[in-house]
């Protein structure tokens, strides 16, 4: 009884603020259909504002679909009870089955004349494994509604006219902030933007997806200035034929660069134009990036890169005629400089074709190392903060991982994803910063899955080529901007079993093993034999020698040209800590009526016991009222919000009552 009314009290003192919750996240996920959400410490708040007056419905999946999908469905009765339930789909055809475990709390809900709000929240990790766990990996998430409702409380949902989709996000390191939340902080700043667009680039015509590139100067500033912000701006209608934006920093030769400034020049010498880091990143689903309060990057007249490179990603499958796209990035700076300067990072492989990914394989893992010469030379004693991170592959990359090795213990990776889907790129926002020392040894870790593909697979900029960096952002500043390696020829031979090269011959040829001599080195990467060689390959190129690249803004590092270095002793490699997962007893004996996996899809009679005993056991219940905003059409009352929270509270009440 007690923490009956600890939670009833604690309820009615945030009661007040309840309607203005500040959402850190949000999502447009269709025109109709707006997603909040607010990641706490154990749980995470979401709220749906659907246009629609029948069920809503969120769900989490993996790509892979292993898992099926967690699903969410709630919806507002004609007589005014909101129905929240957590269920599960097996797989993409079935219908929606009741969770034996019902996870998901209704804080709040109601409609309108036009939209169902229901307000929710969830544990990262529930512990029933119906449901997905929320992680810093990529989420898929699902969304489906209907103008109906349910006919039965437990039954089907209607089936036709659904509307559904799904796409990539990222729930919990989410870079950008809903607009509400920022716009005082904004007006504060008073801002100036600096708008990067494309110029009526012609879409029609297309097969294959378009590249431009497009190469900038920053604007025309007097003093140093703190970009603090970016966002897309995309123009209306264009969101179908655009796939990506990403902003790289050039530091290459200004005279060279400074001849082709707003223009689209196809320049033959991408490599020696040196627009590598990447300084902003959007694709499909993202909404920009906020910095933190604390740090902003430097547009200075005086100082660092002038020049940047804004690479647009086209598609037009329907191959539509008339179209030309503006669309580009805008930046928001502001001359009150933050306390620090950002810098951006880049950790990876060189993109060259040493980089080798074998055909065939579901797993292949690729390292790009930023050894300790170069962070002991580079990073002041008190260290930098990496505050954000994008990680970057092209199609074949599934997993991505920073890992950060200190005195040969490595530590918890600085960002992880095992759900990482090429597709969907930008910088996400670790939740605290993570410091990396002089010394410290970083590792950008890849996986691919090369099942697709029958031939090779080499490093370059190609999008069929792959490569993997991460590029982080950072404060305070320093000189290092590339930390990367590139496998030792020597490690490359020996994964493809040569053992010595003829010299001075070209085509390059063979000299030893005897059995391969005179074949040249293309016609063995082209016929080496995968699948059984493929697990030395793998063991060769991540243990062999490696030659590290360290850049910094005034080119490579002393000392740390032209090394060949093993790869590094980790004494004690970090694993993942195993939480046990503590499932809360059942608050009832739902279990028993719902029992997992047995059909319930049928629809129940509404006056049978069971039914009564799934309403009263926590498919949550609650009366409120329809509207939150004046009289609804079809509702025999209309009472104002108050009523709606209090009948909140009760619904909390009830929840806990059941504990
Ligand atoms: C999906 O589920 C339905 C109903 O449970 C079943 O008949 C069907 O075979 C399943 N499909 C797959 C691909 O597993
Ligand atoms: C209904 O609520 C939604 C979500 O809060 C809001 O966007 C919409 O304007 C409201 N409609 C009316 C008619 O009040
Ligand atoms: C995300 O990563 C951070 C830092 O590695 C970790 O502390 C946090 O628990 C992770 N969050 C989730 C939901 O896994
Ligand atoms: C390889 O080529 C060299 C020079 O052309 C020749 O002397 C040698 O016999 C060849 N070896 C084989 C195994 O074909
Ligand atoms: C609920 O389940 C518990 C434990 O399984 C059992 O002891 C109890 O009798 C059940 N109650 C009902 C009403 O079935």
């Amino acid at each position: 009884m007690k923490t009956v009314i600890a939670s009833c009290l604690l309820l009615l003192l945030s009661v007040s603020g309840v309607l203005s919750v500040e959402w850190k996240h949000s999502a447009i996920l269709d025109n109709n259909f707006l997603l909040l959400w607010t990641p706490d410490e154990t749980d995470v708040l979401f709220e749906i504002q659907a246009k629609t007056l029948g069920y809503v419905s969120l769900g989490f999946t993996k790509d892979d679909g292993e898992l099926g999908t967690d699903m969410v469905i709630g919806w507002v009765d004609n007589n005014g009870q909101i129905h929240l339930q957590d269920r599960h789909v097996k797989n993409a055809s079935g219908d929606p089955q009741m969770d034996s475990s019902q996870d998901y709390y209704l804080q709040l809900g109601y409609e309108n004349k036009t939209h169902t709000v229901l307000r929710f929240s969830r544990q990262y990790d529930t512990c029933d494994l119906r449901d997905l766990k929320i992680t810093n990996d990529t989420m898929r998430v699902v969304w489906q509604y209907h103008v109906e409702e349910p006919v039965s409380v437990t039954g089907r949902l209607p089936e036709h006219g659904a509307v559904r989709g799904s796409r990539p996000l990222y729930l919990v390191q989410g870079g950008a902030q809903t607009k509400q939340s920022t716009r005082n902080q904004e007006a504060e700043e008073s801002l100036k933007t600096w708008d990067i667009f494309n110029q009526q680039v012609s879409l029609s015509d297309i097969k294959d997806p378009l590249l431009r590139r497009r190469f900038v100067k920053i604007p025309n500033v007097d003093r140093k200035q703190h970009v603090v912000k970016y966002e897309p701006v995309i123009q209306p209608g264009n969101h179908k034929y655009l796939h990506h934006m990403t902003l790289y920093e050039c530091r290459g030769d200004p005279a060279e660069l400074e001849a082709i400034v707003n223009t689209y020049a196809s320049v033959s010498n991408l490599l020696s134009l040196q627009c590598n880091t990447i300084a902003a990143i959007w694709s499909v689903g993202s909404e920009g990036f906020n910095y933190p309060p604390e740090a902003g990057s430097p547009i200075d007249p005086h100082y660092g890169p002038h020049y940047y490179m804004l690479e647009t990603h086209y598609t037009n499958p329907q191959m539509d005629l008339f179209i030309s796209d503006s669309s580009g990035l805008r930046l928001y700076y502001t001359d009150r400089l933050r306390i620090h300067d950002a810098g951006i990072l880049s950790i990876g492989i060189d993109p060259n074709w040493r980089h080798i990914i074998p055909p065939g394989q579901p797993e292949v893992i690729s390292e790009g190392h930023c050894i300790s010469d170069c962070t002991r030379e580079t990073i002041p004693n008190s260290g930098i903060n990496i505050f954000a991170v994008t990680m970057h592959t092209h199609q074949l990359g599934r997993k991505v991982r920073l890992r950060q090795i200190r005195h040969k213990e490595e530590l918890p990776p600085i960002a992880s994803d095992t759900n990482y889907d090429p597709s969907y790129q930008e910088y996400r926002k670790l939740q605290k910063p993570a410091r990396v020392n002089p010394g410290d040894y970083l590792i950008a870790e890849c996986t691919y899955s090369s099942e697709s593909r029958h031939t090779m697979t080499l490093g370059g900029q190609a999008t069929r080529e792959e490569t993997c960096l991460v590029s982080s952002l950072y404060y305070p500043r320093i000189e290092l901007s590339l930390c990367y390696s590139l496998p030792s020829l020597r490690t490359v031979l020996e994964s493809l079993g040569i053992q010595k090269l003829t010299p001075g011959v070209t085509p390059v040829t063979i000299q030893k093993p005897a059995n391969l001599a005179n074949m040249t080195l293309e016609n063995r990467l082209l016929s080496y034999d995968w699948s059984t060689n493929f697990q030395t390959f793998q063991r060769v190129t991540r243990r062999g020698t490696f030659k590290p690249l360290c850049s910094t803004n005034k080119g490579p590092l002393k000392d740390t040209e032209n090394l060949e270095v093993p790869y590094p002793t980790i004494l004690a490699p970090f694993e993942e800590p195993s939480v046990p997962c503590s499932k809360k007893p059942l608050r009832n004996n739902l279990s028993i009526l719902l029992s997992e996996d047995e059909d319930i899809g049928a629809p129940m009679d509404p006056d049978s016991d069971e039914t009564n005993a799934v309403e009263r056991g926590q498919l949550v219940r609650s009366k409120v009222s329809r509207s939150s905003d004046g009289p609804t059409a079809g509702s025999s009352s209309a009472r104002p919000v108050s009523v709606a929270l209090m009948l909140a509270v009760a619904t909390v009440v009830v929840g806990a009552a059941f504990r």
